[in-house]
């Protein structure tokens, strides 16, 4: 598909002096050049700016430069319409074509005000980079790297364990990942030793017997969204799992488009221990990536698995070594980010719309049981113990 969407447009290179294809063309923009009218100057350092661009700006602006190019040297197109089968031909022919009237002054300013507009975004995206999320995040820290959309659970101290704050957080970080569109792909990964230690229990600890009732549904609340933003996400998602991995942090796992883990990275689901029950759609997607009896012994039987044993059951791509893993991993993302953008997000959504609704249906379940699991004694005790355990060593 690439290929032959590259065959299709292969020609339409970012300098618009290379879209002029042939040779006679060439010749005939270097004579209307010397013509030209109002803007000159800044048209001709337009055209030199755009040698500066390193991202190539996708065929859409392409094509649109093109026209304008044409509308600005030659005027009106008179150009015949190319045959059928010349797809390029027609796409150009009708990208100047379709600007009629437009004077050759206003086609040197919109090919002009086009330019300037791709280097400020060039200029933008790298600024962003360096000024990192402005404050904005509490809980995670949220960086682009190039096109790269970094998410780092960052409460290192307490093994990176989600409270409110931090589920808040992370959804709108991945909702402002998806908006950007300086960048192609996000990833998630952990600060210090823990990718994630899973629900902070401190957020079902100290509470009044009264207001349980409402903390389960808040919590459903807020589950459900963040694990639909997951669902939904539009871009490549990567896991970096670059230490061990406990509950839902784990179950998301299976909405992630690839994970990379380090080999010191654990997987761990302990939820019958803790009174609790599946999330993050495991109680689906891990029976279909696991098998019906692997997965109940993660789920059920609280197996926590190491990260062979993780790839061996498909929850991840691939294992690499601890003491390479942030240096391969990142030179692996940079790599991923520079991938066509539409191509990675049109096949991308085409693989999660077959169960796009079935996802969404076993999110709301699971988390329908998790508000009666939340308020059993069986869960209370269990937070009881972990938080008492110090105490009683
Ligand atoms: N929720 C709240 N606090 C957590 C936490 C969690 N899920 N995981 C770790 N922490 C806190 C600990 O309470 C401790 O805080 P403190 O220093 O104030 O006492 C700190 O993080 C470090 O954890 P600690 O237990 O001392 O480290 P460890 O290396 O011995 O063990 C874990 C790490 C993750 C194995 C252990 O903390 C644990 O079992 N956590 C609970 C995991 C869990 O059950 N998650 C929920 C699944 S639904």
């Amino acid at each position: 598909m690439a290929a032959s969407v590259r065959r299709t447009f292969g020609l339409l290179s970012s300098a618009s002096v290379r879209l002029l294809r042939s040779h006679s063309e060439r010749q005939f923009h270097l004579a209307a050049v010397r013509t030209m009218p109002a803007h000159d100057a800044e048209f001709n350092q337009a055209k030199d700016k755009l040698k500066t661009l390193s991202e190539d700006p996708g065929n859409e602006v392409k094509l649109k430069m093109y026209g304008l190019f044409k509308q600005a040297t030659l005027g009106k197109c008179n150009a015949p319409k190319p045959g059928m089968w010349d797809m390029v031909g027609q796409a150009k022919w009708q990208s100047w074509n379709q600007l009629g009237d437009m004077s050759q002054d206003d086609a040197q300013k919109a090919y002009i005000n086009i330019i300037e507009s791709l280097v400020a975004e060039e200029k933008g995206s790298s600024t962003t980079e360096a000024s990192g999320d402005g404050g904005k995040y509490t809980q995670i820290k949220v960086t682009r790297e190039g096109k790269v959309f970094k998410i780092l659970l960052n409460r290192p101290t307490k093994k990176n364990a989600i409270n409110y704050e931090m589920y808040r957080e992370w959804i709108d970080a991945l909702k402002e990942a998806s908006q950007d569109k300086s960048v192609t792909i996000a990833v998630v990964t952990g600060a210090g030793d823990y990718f994630c230690s899973g629900n902070d229990l401190a957020n079902f600890a100290n509470i009044k017997p009264s207001d349980i009732g409402k903390m389960a549904l808040d919590a459903r609340e807020i589950l459900n969204e963040f694990v639909g933003t997951f669902i939904d996400f539009p871009k490549p998602l990567i896991g970096l799992i670059n230490g061990p991995a406990v509950g839902i942090s784990v179950t998301t796992l299976g909405l992630y488009d690839a994970v990379y883990a380090s080999s010191r990275a654990t997987f761990h689901t302990p939820f019958t221990v803790l009174g609790q029950s599946p999330e993050g759609c495991s109680s689906y997607m891990f029976p279909k990536l696991m098998g019906a009896a692997k997965a109940s012994e993660v789920l059920l039987f609280n197996r926590k698995l190491t990260a062979p044993e993780a790839k061996e059951r498909n929850l991840i791509t691939s294992v690499i070594p601890e003491s390479s893993f942030q240096q391969e991993t990142d030179t692996m993302m940079q790599e991923f980010s520079k991938l066509p953008p539409k191509s990675m997000t049109t096949s991308k959504n085409l693989m999660r719309e077959v169960e796009r609704q079935k996802l969404h249906d076993v999110n709301a379940k699971e988390c329908d049981l998790l508000v009666e699991r939340w308020q059993s004694d069986e869960c209370m005790n269990a937070i009881m113990a972990f938080f008492t355990r110090k105490s009683n060593l």
